[in-house]
């Protein structure tokens, strides 16, 4: 009997949707990762763990037949396991926190820690994040993109949030569409709005909605909305999550000074300030989950306390979970309110 090991970008984020999923007590069916790994976005890897390389190994060659090829990122632990199984042919060091092609389609994945051997089963879907990401048409890279893996661990909290079995994720700050992107591939209906790049929108859109035979079945639709503006298309009253990477206010860079950028956090707090309420009266069962702007050049305390502030009374939880890069001037907090 072997029990299951995780392997997860975002430790954080990993609590985080697993707390959420199974605080809600009912949504087992849409986001347990024993069930379903790759509806989690915060998991890389997952399998089963064996306490022996030949347990291990002998699992593996019951499921596939092939492990003449091994991945693993020790290179002594390759070079053990070629010594002990004269089978393996070829080992292959594998980043852990990557996904190697060949490995993948033509091997077998192992992964050691103390006297422990897990056999990798799932693996996040790359080529979807990648196709995502990368492949369309048009991308959202100016600003600093947030990655369609830290996408899905917003649309995992907004389902934790409010299981249901028909879904039509909606982002009223859509800008390129990697949500309703995502979503389609979630197998989720997904509207989108924004003041700009409408129709570049649209065309990414229906880019991969061709590409996908399975998305045929759901609907989409992206449409001019000003978010400001309290009156929307009647479509929008079909939204049953809102899941947004939201205004992040002007753009800020490693050159403007601190007051310049406590101004632009004024700024953003005001704008959730007025369109949290808005969000609330136009979509009243849905929950919803955003981003508020996490300035690196700031005292992170201080940024801290203003937008718990701001979101507390709004009834807005802010999670642990933030999403920066190297020399990105503006990280992500991940937020969200649920109301029903
Ligand atoms: C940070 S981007 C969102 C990027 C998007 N998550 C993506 O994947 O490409 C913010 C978007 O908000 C839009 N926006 C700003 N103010 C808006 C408003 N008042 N109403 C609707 N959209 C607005 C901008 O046009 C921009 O596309």
């Amino acid at each position: 009997m072997s029990t299951a090991f995780i392997i997860c970008s975002h430790i954080e984020a990993f609590v985080l949707e697993w707390w959420v999923v199974h605080s809600s007590h009912r949504s087992i069916h849409t986001c347990d990762p024993l069930v379903y790994p790759d509806q989690y976005g915060s998991v890389i890897k997952y399998g089963q763990c064996f306490f022996s390389l030949n347990d291990a190994l002998a699992w593996a060659y019951s499921q596939w037949r092939n492990c003449w090829l091994i991945g693993t990122a020790s290179k002594d632990f390759g070079i053990a396991i070629k010594r002990a199984c004269p089978e393996v042919r070829r080992f292959k060091q594998v980043d852990l926190m990557h996904t190697d092609r060949e490995v993948m389609t033509k091997g077998v994945e192992l992964v050691q820690w103390w006297s422990m051997v897990g056999v990798v089963t799932h693996r996040q879907p790359i080529a979807l994040y990648e196709a995502i990401d990368f492949e369309k048409p048009f991308r959202s890279m100016t600003m600093g993109m947030l990655p369609a893996k830290v996408w899905a661990i917003l649309l995992s909290i907004a389902l934790a949030l409010r299981p249901s079995s028909s879904v039509t994720i909606y982002d009223p700050f859509v800008w390129s569409g990697t949500i309703p992107m995502l979503a389609l591939a979630r197998g989720y209906h997904a509207l989108g709005s924004d003041i700009a790049h409408v129709t570049a929108c649209k065309r990414a859109m229906q880019w991969r909605v061709d590409r996908h035979p399975s998305f045929v079945d759901l609907s989409w639709s992206i449409w001019y909305h000003d978010a400001t503006d309290a009156k929307n298309k009647p479509l929008a009253r079909f939204a049953t999550h809102v899941v947004t990477e939201w205004w992040l206010g002007p753009i800020i860079t490693s050159r403007h000074h601190q007051h310049r950028i406590w101004e632009a956090a004024r700024d953003v707090g005001d704008f959730v300030r007025r369109r949290v309420p808005q969000i609330q009266t136009n979509h009243p069962d849905c929950p919803l989950v955003f981003c508020v702007p996490w300035y690196t050049a700031l005292d992170h305390d201080v940024l801290d306390q203003r937008w718990s502030h701001i979101l507390t009374p709004l009834g807005v939880v802010m999670t642990s979970f933030v999403y920066s890069r190297p020399k990105q001037s503006v990280g992500r907090r991940v937020v969200y309110r649920y109301w029903s």
